[in-house]
């Protein structure tokens, strides 16, 4: 007779993994993603990108959810890591930019998750689209950039509206990502709209499609005439800004190191200018120019033309009282 009492099983708790794949290339796959495909129970993703990892989830129970599901796809995972299972939550590129860790996120705090509840969450990083699409056409973001995504399924055109405005103006280079579906078709040309307000027409554009994946694509061509090109949900824009340039085939955007150094004179130092220290147009420099600009009697409103700023912050910036910080021990590094 079996004298042992018989407990009930409590599952040992699960762990939702958000696993970004990177472009889409095994190669380019972090090895903590790898592992963590290995490790699942369960392998939850849209189903292009189970495609793309079809090697490594043999075996594995698979959920295929579409492209619109991606609360569905928290919820499933959370469910199953609730029972016990290992989740690997699959995004294409990083699962924070525009990928499943937000919702994921917000699914488990609606449901009263905490950090220290027994299902743990993972997020592991991998190379987003701008990160890849960028390496394929030369060094277009080794200067200020940012994404936007043209999608307005969740996003007020508006919102999106001013933001391309405001980057345009400002003159960072730009990702765009989900730039066109075949029902979204005029995001693209509003937005080349807003940046030819601010930006050369002859502004370089590189399209990348399918980027590291089998129907790679890669097109060079020009802020007027990007609107024009083969662009469809599986490109990425890069917009230059006002420095970006296209030379045999790549395209670059300058460090800034041609402010302080004359490349053309075997890097020496331009008069003026001092290794490890802030340009003479840093913020030092620039506010002894305006403060002499000012004394030399331009209005707060010239000087806000001129320098592009508003003149809430021009007035504020002379009234600040300033001083140079006295020198640090160690000098900055320009990279
Ligand atoms: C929903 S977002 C996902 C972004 C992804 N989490 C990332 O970090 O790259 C989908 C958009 O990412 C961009 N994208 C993703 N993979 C790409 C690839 N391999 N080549 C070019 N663009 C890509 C496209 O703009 C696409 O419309």
């Amino acid at each position: 007779m079996n004298t042992e009492t018989e407990m009930p099983v409590t599952p040992s708790a699960g762990k939702i993994m958000l696993v970004g794949i990177g472009p889409g290339s095994v190669e380019h796959m972090t090895q903590r993603a790898r592992d963590a495909i290995a490790e699942s129970d369960v392998v939850i993703g849209y189903v292009t990108y189970i495609k793309l990892v079809a090697d490594l989830i043999e075996g594995k129970e698979i959920i295929r959810k579409s492209m619109t599901e991606e609360l569905d796809r928290a919820v499933s995972a959370l469910e199953a890591a609730r029972a016990g299972k290992k989740v690997a939550l699959i995004s294409s590129g990083d699962a924070g930019v525009y990928g499943m860790a937000g919702p994921t996120y917000e699914v488990l705090f609606q449901s009263g998750w905490t950090p220290d509840d027994a299902v743990q969450v993972e997020i592991i990083p991998g190379a987003s689209a701008l990160n890849s699409c960028a390496a394929l056409v030369g060094a277009p973001l080794t200067h200020d950039f940012c994404a936007i995504s043209l999608s307005d399924l969740l996003t007020p055109w508006p919102t999106i509206a001013r933001r391309l405005d405001a980057v345009a103006m400002a003159d960072f280079v730009v990702a765009l990502y989900n730039p066109k579906s075949g029902r979204r078709t005029r995001q693209i040309v509003e937005a080349q709209r807003l940046f030819l307000r601010h930006r050369r027409p002859d502004t370089p554009v590189a399209i990348v499609k399918s980027a590291y994946r089998r129907r790679e694509n890669i097109v060079f061509t020009t802020l007027d005439s990007m609107a024009e090109a083969d662009i469809g949900m599986l490109s990425t824009v890069l917009i230059g800004n006002s420095n970006t340039f296209v030379r045999n085939g790549l395209m670059v955007t300058p460090r800034g190191y041609a402010n302080k150094y004359d490349m053309e004179d075997g890097g020496s130092t331009r008069e003026g200018e001092r290794a490890g220290r802030s340009l003479s147009t840093g913020l030092l420099g620039w506010l002894e120019t305006l403060a002499a600009e000012h004394a030399a009697g331009d209005s707060i409103e010239t000087l806000a033309a001129r320098h592009r700023l508003p003149a809430d912050y021009i007035q504020a910036t002379l009234d600040e009282p300033w001083e140079a910080a006295p020198a640090a021990a160690s000098e900055e590094t320009e990279a």
